[in-house]
């Protein structure tokens, strides 16, 4: 949610760096953008409304600089205009301000900066920071000017600040993600790493309440007490071109393919580590699986697998609903967060509860080094690669991989899961072929219109149809829910007309009857049944075919309708990678 990335360095062509930084970032955030670099001694802006994307460097030039800041933008405070697009700036243009995240305390901030005189050309909390650096700047250094205004925002939140007259940046964050890369004598400061990987894997991580001097050499503070703080530089294995796109037209469909190989990776975990976990998780008192959005489905989805192949019962609540249930939290007690970015706010806030109360953290994610996991216990990384479209897929099934083995490993059967695993990515790697996709893509050209859709599943695939719902509504914008399979008769059935579409999570197990049973009862009211299942059965009037793969039935379920949900979009004529009012992710609550 909103793409931060800055450049400091010998280059002078920073703006440039900061634009394409942007570019790559802008699964982030895509209703504005803007940029703010030095021209004699003031900050000089180019800000606009709209997607980075379609900005072509070549035709706009930018004025020479060797330090930039720059955002790209998922509106909160006020509207998607030009004004409220970063960087802000004071009156007298000396500093200028890109900011993630939400100032809290910014209405009384305005108030007291606006008693002194200082006007607002904005909707937006940021701009309270930049007016009160500068009004601080007035007796203090830029430093201490800046520190003096940290001090006092509340909130989560990332920033970065530059004076028209110095060659520094300054960073900080409390509870929204910001990570320097460093280069050869050049630094870059990003959201996201992928921003500049094509430049460099080498980073340090800001801590929690830490800002950073950028200029020579960073140096890095704790903004409260002031205290200097020693970092360390850190190599990351990612590949820049796993952040690309290459000859796919859309991250969303790489990211589906790739999951011919993504549950390898996920499984490729120490086995002692693993066995050592599930051992945390039998002495437990109490385990809850906290996630939002997607993650929240693989959360109740791991519930049906604790329980089925575990024997154990493990809670799951989503991270926003998370802090009300805190007072079940015992100094004994796990939390498993579940999140592909380890910075959703909400999931972070439960964790903070969760750690408040002296319980332990596991954290199950796919960006290494994001607050989530230096904030946890442990952390399995699920090694997906990075994933750039906004809809979860491959970050997904090597979530519930994980989950999957955890489960056997709590029966003592870690090797029977991974065996299951195993089988299952090579079945995946068979399915993920070209016929397959144009069987979809057809079932997508007979479907694109509809106004409603629906998705049934039973036990673990229930879950997963919620899960399909999302994947259904995120990018084709089309109408879907999902319920579970014995729910319809109470009252959803009534929402089934001629030729309303209804996809069926079949599962080759003691579910199989029942679920086929409530495709039956909807197809009797003349809903089109699409059956994702491993056999084709009579009730079907569009089969796609799954493995069958047993306890891993899930993962090979999603993925179909997440290729359906990708060809509606495009039939559509939506953006897949980044569908309306959607932000990848959510670093504000
Ligand atoms: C956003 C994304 C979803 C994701 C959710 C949680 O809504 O669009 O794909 O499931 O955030 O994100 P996380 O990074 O914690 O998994």
């Amino acid at each position: 949610m909103c793409g931060i990335f800055a450049y400091s360095g010998p280059k002078n062509n920073a703006g440039e760096i900061v634009v394409q930084g942007l570019k790559k970032l802008e699964y982030r955030g895509y209703d504005s953008w803007g940029i703010a670099f030095s021209k004699e001694q003031k900050i000089d802006l180019i800000r606009k409304v709209g997607k980075i994307g379609e900005f072509n460097l070549e035709h706009n030039k930018i004025p020479e600089s060797t330090l930039a800041i720059g955002h790209s933008r998922w509106a909160t405070h006020g509207g998607v205009t030009e004004a409220n697009a970063h960087p802000h700036v004071d009156e007298e243009r000396n500093f200028a301000v890109v900011h993630n995240g939400i100032i809290e305390n910014y209405r009384e901030l305005r108030e007291e900066l606006q008693k002194k005189g200082y006007t607002f050309k904005s909707e937006t909390d940021t701009e309270t920071i930049v007016h009160l650096i500068a009004d601080y700047a007035k007796e203090d250094t830029f430093v201490v000017a800046a520190r003096k205004a940290l001090k006092r925002l509340k909130g989560r939140f990332a920033m970065l600040v530059i004076k028209g007259d110095e060659q520094k940046i300054i960073a900080a964050r409390r509870g929204s993600p910001l990570i320097i890369g460093v280069g050869d004598g050049e630094f870059f400061i990003a959201s996201d790493i992928p921003a500049f990987l094509q430049h460099t894997r080498k980073v340090m991580y800001i801590d929690d309440n830490e800002m950073v001097v950028v200029n020579d050499k960073p140096h890095f503070y704790n903004f409260n007490t002031g205290e200097e703080v020693q970092k360390r530089v850190v190599e990351i294995d990612w590949e820049a071109e796993s952040a690309e796109k290459g000859d796919f037209e859309h991250f969303m469909l790489k990211e589906i393919t790739e999951q011919k190989d993504t549950i390898y990776r996920a499984i490729n975990q120490n086995d002692s580590e693993i066995l050592h976990l599930a051992d945390e998780i039998k002495n437990a008192y109490g385990t809850f699986l906290i996630g939002c959005g997607t993650a929240a489905k693989v959360c109740h989805a791991a519930s049906y697998l604790f329980s089925k192949v575990a024997k154990r019962h493990v809670n799951i609540v989503v991270g926003s609903e998370f802090p009300s249930h805190q007072d079940f939290l015992k100094e004994k007690s796990l939390v498993i967060a579940v999140s592909q970015s380890g910075e959703t706010a909400d999931t972070l806030e439960a964790i903070e509860v969760a750690k408040a109360k002296g319980s332990k953290v596991l954290s199950i994610i796919n960006v290494e080094g994001s607050t989530m996991d230096r904030m946890s216990d442990y952390a399995i990384h699920i090694k997906a690669g990075p994933e750039k479209a906004v809809a979860s897929t491959k970050a997904t099934t090597s979530q519930l991989a994980i989950l999957t083995m955890l489960a056997y490993a709590c029966d003592g059967r870690l090797t029977e899961g991974k065996r299951l695993l195993i089988d299952t990515a090579g079945k995946i790697n068979d399915m993920l072929n070209p016929r397959y996709e144009e069987h979809i893509h057809a079932l997508a050209q007979k479907i694109k219109d509809v106004e409603s859709m629906y998705v049934i599943g039973k036990a673990v695939n229930y879950p997963m149809a919620l899960e399909s719902a999302i994947k259904l509504q995120e990018v084709s914008y089309i109408h879907a829910e999902g319920f579970a399979g014995g729910e319809l008769k109470h009252g959803p059935i009534a929402l089934i007309s001629q030729g309303t579409p209804c996809l069926a999570l079949v599962a080759n197990d003691e579910t199989r009857t029942d679920i086929l049973n409530n495709a039956m009862e909807v197809k009797a009211r003349g809903g089109f049944i699409i059956g994702v299942a491993p056999q084709e059965e009579d009730v079907f009037d569009y089969w796609i075919k799954v493995p069958d793969a047993g306890n891993a039935s899930p993962i090979v379920n999603i993925i179909p309708v997440q290729l359906l949900a990708y060809h509606l979009a495009v039939l559509r004529q939506n953006n897949p990678d980044m569908p309306r009012n959607l932000a990848k992710s959510v670093t504000v609550k």
